[in-house]
């Protein structure tokens, strides 16, 4: 510890890697020794890409957005509020509590945990019960299990442009082809919408009605009644990803949509990752008929159920007190990176730069002038230490311009200036002209 001037618990944890790697061997009573080298035999796997064949999807930029960043980066590139806005002495708390539950470690039911199912069905309102939902390991595997659910491999698949890098990901691993549907900040256009039904005979469509990612726009009440008109005359379904509930910052967001369908068009998604940890990988589908039995089907031969403590955990996390109190003081930490982040980047690119301050969520979707490349200025910005995403992959085809994902939610008011302090200074060098495209 004094040698590299850290704590013990960094210590621990490199004792505890060390050992993983088999470089140091831990024997209860005696000592910590160097564990005898072995030198590993050298394989050579190159035979495997000829036998696996072409590859159907990358997942480098969903890998790249969910990366933990290199210490001492900036990370508003972060999908997930960092750890000082987490409810971590909460989850502390709750998973005490879910580990003395009785039957803790025994088999659940592949839908999950009665109580918790009843929790989000709760949640959604409109008559929505235990048995509409089945939990899942996070959004992510939410999002897969319902397109797998719900389109055959080779299906188009119509994406409100742009959006989530995980669906689009999620899209094309199911075997879908997506296609774009733009929108604007009332969200997708129902005309266009429906056209793309028409044109592409694609039955299922991904969304995020409220505070999309990345785009922030929540979905209007006109377009919310006309959505649900065109999903019933053609017949289709609609996954609505819910991810934001817990983040309207200037009141809550519309009701979920679900609420409004009668006869079962959409698949809902909502997950607990954001609002309380990344690490608390539980999220909920709820679906009515016959898709709500092939979601079902799917999580069984894909997990047969999920782990006891982590479901309970998360009811015991989600029905403390504590629970509406954590999401205030997250909501109100929010709001505050918001309004400061978006005043600091208005300031330095202009307002045309961020037409849209989103009423909630997590991120702003900065507009960059035409000539400046997104990708090159987040490679730029990455070697000056500060992670952004590149908009170039958040589009399900060609994107329409040049924009940035950062998220206000990554850190305090002032890194945030820092950060936009280096961006300006990036795209002012780069392309001095191009700064007229603000002014
Ligand atoms: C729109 C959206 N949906 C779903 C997810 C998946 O999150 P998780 O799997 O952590 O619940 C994310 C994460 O970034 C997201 O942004």
């Amino acid at each position: 510890m004094s040698r590299h001037g850290v704590g013990p618990v960094t210590v621990q944890r490199a004792f505890d890697r060390l050992a993983g790697e088999g470089v140091i061997d831990a024997q209860p009573g005696r000592g910590t020794f160097v564990a005898p080298r072995e030198a590993p035999a050298a394989g050579d796997f190159a035979w495997q890409s000829g036998a696996l064949g072409a590859g159907r999807v990358s997942a480098d930029a969903l890998g790249e957005l969910v990366s933990v960043p290199p210490v001492g980066t900036l990370a508003l590139s972060a999908g997930y509020p960092p750890p000082e806005l987490q409810a971590l002495p909460q989850l502390a708390a709750a998973m005490q509590r879910a580990l003395r539950r009785p039957g803790v470690w025994d088999r659940l039911p592949p839908a999950g945990l009665e109580p918790l199912r009843a929790w989000f069905a709760s949640e959604i309102g409109g008559g929505f019960a235990a048995n509409d939902i089945i939990i899942c390991a996070g959004g992510q595997s939410a999002i897969g299990t319902a397109f797998r659910a719900l389109a055959e491999p080779g299906a188009a698949i119509l994406m409100e442009s742009p959006t989530y890098i995980g669906a689009i990901t999620a899209a094309r691993a199911a075997g879908l082809k997506p296609v774009p549907v733009p929108g604007d900040a009332e969200g997708v256009d129902p005309d266009l919408l429906g056209a793309a039904l028409a044109r592409s005979g694609a039955r299922v469509v991904y969304c995020q009605p409220a505070f999309a990612n990345p785009s922030g726009a929540v979905l209007s009440a006109p377009r919310r009644a006309a959505l649900l008109e065109r999903l019933a005359s053609a017949g289709a379904f609609l996954v609505e990803d819910d991810w934001a509930r817990d983040f309207g910052l200037d009141g809550p967001p519309p009701a979920p949509l679900i609420r409004a369908d009668r006869d079962g068009h959409i698949v809902y998604i909502r997950s607990l990752t954001k609002s309380a940890a990344p690490g608390l990988r539980i999220a909920a589908i709820a679906a009515r008929g016959a898709a709500m039995q092939r979601l079902r089907s799917i999580r069984t031969i894909d997990d047969l159920f999920l782990a006891g403590p982590m479901q309970e955990a998360a009811l015991q996390l989600v029905t403390a007190p504590a629970w509406p109190r954590h999401l205030r003081r997250l909501r109100s930490a929010l709001r505050a990176r918001r309004d400061h982040l978006a005043a600091s980047l208005r300031r330095q690119f202009g307002a045309a730069s961020l037409p849209l301050v989103p009423a909630g969520g997590l991120h702003l979707w900065l507009h960059l002038p035409p000539a400046v490349s997104d990708r090159d200025l987040a490679a730029s910005a990455r070697a000056a230490g500060l992670l952004v995403s590149p908009g170039r992959p958040w589009f399900p085809a060609e994107p329409t311009g040049s924009f940035l994902r950062l998220s206000f939610a990554a850190a305090p008011p002032d890194a945030l200036d820092r950060g936009v302090t280096i961006l300006a200074g990036l795209v002012g060098f780069d392309r001095q002209a191009e700064q007229t495209v603000f002014t």
